[in-house]
């Protein structure tokens, strides 16, 4: 794996990370070469994304209380954050999507991830760039974590947008995609509850565990399990995989597991250095006693 800036016109013969402003590096990759590409974009929540991740001990005089009235000393191991505001939202994605769209391959998927703020929107906007007849799927992803305001059905769901570079060329292996249980077992006869079923375009995946060997502390990482998904049905073995809001590196580890080639850009510094340890070091392991706190929520 290399890591270059955007200012760099790079070839495809390794994996990349790219630090710099998307609309420049996407503007030097090569054209029509990518299977797939992913986008993960601030959601525009007008509040910074940031998260903290610290240590804690058990400690008589501590700062935190715990379970059963025990007190916690915390110490600040690392704080990341990115922003989160625009003014002309869809202003700033229609050159990126533009561009995207022209480095999918011909049998190439576009996935865009949002949420319920801007979905409706960026929809239309998709529409516009790639022409309705290549719009491919709305995924669900539903997930349960974090507080319930009762004034509202808590919004517990993202979406993602599919858009292909040509309708009916493009790849699409649903035999590579994981099956899952079936909701109601006992519908079907034993051999089909054994292999599980295909997923549909709604699916229940929790979000990355605040403890566990996939955790970076980078604000907003998505599960390693849904892109798994994507990356298995729309892409091919060592084909090539596009995430120009890389953050954590998420797509890139999925490529890893799954013998794809990646290149992830990100314009945050710090998303960088998460790369670079995520990618080069492999799967990561938190101590014992780390807990992450994010600020500015979704
Ligand atoms: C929602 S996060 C991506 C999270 C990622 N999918 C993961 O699993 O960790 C969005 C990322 O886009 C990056 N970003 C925002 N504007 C950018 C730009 N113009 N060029 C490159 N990266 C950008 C931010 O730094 C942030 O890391």
């Amino acid at each position: 794996m290399r890591i270059c800036s955007e200012a760099d016109r790079p070839v495809l013969d390794d994996d990349l990370v790219i630090w710099g402003d998307n609309a420049v590096a996407l503007g030097r990759l090569p054209a029509a070469a990518f299977d797939l590409i992913y986008l993960d974009p601030p959601f525009n929540t007008g509040r910074p994304q940031a998260r903290r991740t610290l240590s804690v001990k058990a400690d008589s005089g501590g700062d935190r209380n715990g379970f059963g009235g025990r007190r916690y000393r915390s110490r600040l191991l690392q704080s990341l954050s990115y922003e989160d505001g625009f003014g002309d939202y869809l202003g700033f994605l229609e050159p990126r999507l533009v561009r995207a769209r022209e480095l999918l391959a011909p049998h190439g998927t576009l996935y865009f991830h949002i949420d319920y703020r801007e979905a409706h929107y960026c929809k239309l906007l998709l529409d516009e760039i790639f022409g309705r007849d290549a719009f491919l799927n709305e995924i669900i992803w539903s997930y349960d974590y974090g507080g319930k305001p009762r004034r509202r059905w808590p919004p517990k769901h993202d979406t993602i947008l599919a858009y292909v570079r040509k309708p009916g060329a493009h790849h699409f292996d649903c035999d590579a995609v994981e099956r899952e249980p079936y909701m109601a077992p006992g519908l079907v006869g034993p051999e089909k509850t054994a292999r599980g079923k295909r997923p549909t375009d709604v699916w229940f995946h929790t979000i990355v565990p605040t403890s566990g060997r996939e955790k970076t502390g980078y604000p907003t990482q998505k599960p390693e399990g849904v892109l798994r998904r994507l990356v298995a049905a729309s892409s091919r073995p060592d084909g090539w995989c596009l995430d120009p809001f890389a953050g954590s590196g998420t797509l890139g580890a999925v490529c890893r597991n799954l013998s794809r080639r990646f290149v992830l850009i990100d314009s945050n510094p710090a998303a960088i250095e998460v790369m670079r340890k995520r990618l080069t070091l492999g799967p990561r392991s938190l101590h014992h006693g780390t807990v992450a706190e994010t600020r500015g929520g979704r």
